[in-house]
């Protein structure tokens, strides 16, 4: 994978851990974000997790200088067009990720994959707004990136076989496992997980116990390690509501309701770790 060159789009919690996975198997990457701000938070999150690498005697210090060297952030997406794969991971918002996947085939070489990191949105969509849309896959990796096996691997109504193999072989070389599914809202994944969250939170919101229970029920009983409602903190608040909405709306079932405490703490501005308040606070 040598020489290889990714450009990953959005440096949030998704597009900087793809962006070292990328960078740590020796792909050169540009990794773009609309906000300055946001792009250096990006660089320093990247940084601290190979530091702690190279503590923990996982890497040498000179694979993280390597590595860290291969990955030049931009706000200007043209940096990235001899990209060979793109890579998106922008907010959950289907009219955005359109605006950029339009974008991105006018700039990027015609040769190259457009994948998207969506938890739940249309492939096929995004597919139909480009020139390309045999070339545009669903590359769904799971948080925290680094440490995730798991890719899932979405295949839209006109992706090709070429795309999927050549995405398989991509995920191979990050060391994670591919696992193909078919563009139908959620996924396997979010179809299963979210109505669990959701769940977890009509639960407190029906007060039949408090948060610290609930997650402990699942975490104990279940043996999951982490319990719904931290994970959904961890996920994001407004990446859970944005994803029940897609499940309410692509499925039409009442079942896919989102709780009114998500909307609530998601209005309010309690979107879970990333600003340090969710449904706990963080320091
Ligand atoms: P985030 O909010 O941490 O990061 C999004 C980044 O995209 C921000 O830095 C923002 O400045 C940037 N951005 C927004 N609009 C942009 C645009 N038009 N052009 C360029 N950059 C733009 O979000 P997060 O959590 O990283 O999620 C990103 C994607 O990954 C979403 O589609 C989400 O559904 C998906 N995802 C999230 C997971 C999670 O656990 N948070 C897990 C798997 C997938």
């Amino acid at each position: 994978m040598e020489n290889r060159k990714a450009m990953v789009i959005g440096a949030g919690q998704m597009g900087a851990g793809i962006a070292q996975v990328l960078a740590s198997a020796s792909y050169n990457v540009v990794l773009y974000d609309l906000d300055t701000q946001a792009l250096q938070r990006g660089i320093n999150k990247i940084e601290t997790s190979l530091k702690k690498a190279v503590q923990k005697e996982k890497i040498k210090e000179d694979e993280m200088n390597e590595t860290l060297a291969r990955i030049q952030d931009t706000t200007s997406l043209s940096n990235g067009d001899d990209a060979d794969i793109v890579i998106e991971a922008i907010v959950e918002n289907l009219e955005v990720k359109k605006e950029v996947f339009k974008k991105l085939d006018q700039i990027v070489k015609k040769e190259a994959i457009l994948a998207s990191n969506t938890s739940a949105l249309s492939i096929t969509e995004l597919g139909a707004v480009t020139k390309r849309p045999e070339k545009v896959i669903g590359m769904h990796f799971m948080n925290p990136v680094p440490v995730m096996k798991l890719v899932e691997v979405i295949r839209g109504l006109s992706t090709s076989e070429e795309t999927y193999q050549e995405i398989k072989r991509i995920t191979e070389s990050l060391g994670k496992v591919p696992v193909l599914v078919e563009d139908f809202p959620g996924f396997v994944s979010n179809r299963i997980l979210m109505p669990m969250i959701n769940e977890a939170i009509y639960t407190l919101y029906e007060g039949i116990a408090s948060k610290e229970a609930i997650d402990e029920v699942m975490k104990l009983g279940m043996n999951h390690p982490m319990g719904p409602l931290q994970l959904a903190d961890f996920i994001g608040l407004d990446t859970c509501l944005f994803i029940m909405e897609v499940l309410h709306e692509g499925f039409g079932d009442d079942k896919y309701r989102p709780c009114p405490l998500l909307k609530q703490y998601v209005k309010g501005g309690y979107l879970g770790y990333k600003v340090k308040r969710g449904f706990y606070e963080y320091e």
